[in-house]
């Protein structure tokens, strides 16, 4: 089996990309991206599980968040994917990598009811967020990738924003 090594130093056939990031440096920033992919890939199944079988009165306007939200994060992991083949790595594609690559955890025959689906989705972002920034210093400062360490920012405040979306329904005042 083939596998695409990131990181060279650029050759005449152009297989590696030679963006001035060191094979060691891009080995660090696809393997956190791996990791991120995989995280990415449960949230986004959860998402899909809870807007199947969500029960209650605010079905209505949960389910559609909840399918807001998985398409969203749909567009992230395709970006996600798409930057580990920029960095001249192969993405990993199949259910088995994720689930070994994940550090969320599936909860599988779990349905629990609304204001616990929530919290279980406001936890996975904020577990998702705390990754990320610590990752997106790393890239910068660790593995002098600024690209990366860009985007990541940029994904962050998203996942910040769809926590706050999902934290608000459950949040009480007074
Ligand atoms: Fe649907």
């Amino acid at each position: 089996m083939k596998t695409t090594k990131p990181g060279g130093q650029g050759t005449a056939t152009g297989a590696t990309p030679d963006l001035g990031i060191s094979a060691q440096n891009t080995q660090g920033v696809v393997a956190l991206l791996s990791r991120l992919l995989a995280d990415e890939h449960v949230l986004y199944v959860r998402l899909r599980n809870y807007h199947w079988n969500l029960v209650g009165m605010s079905f209505g306007p949960l389910h559609a968040l909840f399918q807001q939200q998985y398409e969203g994060l749909a567009t992230d992991i395709d970006d996600i994917a798409e930057r580990i083949r920029m960095l001249g790595a192969d993405a990993p594609g199949t259910m088995a990598e994720f689930i070994q690559l994940a550090t969320l955890a599936e909860r599988p025959g779990e349905l629990p009811g609304d204001r616990t689906m929530i919290a279980q989705l406001v936890s996975d972002h904020e577990a998702i967020i705390r990754h990320l920034r610590r990752d997106l210093r790393a890239c910068d400062e660790q593995y002098d990738d600024m690209g990366t360490s860009d985007y990541l920012t940029t994904l962050m405040e998203q996942h910040e924003k769809m926590a706050w979306l999902l934290r608000a329904h459950i949040d009480q005042r007074g």
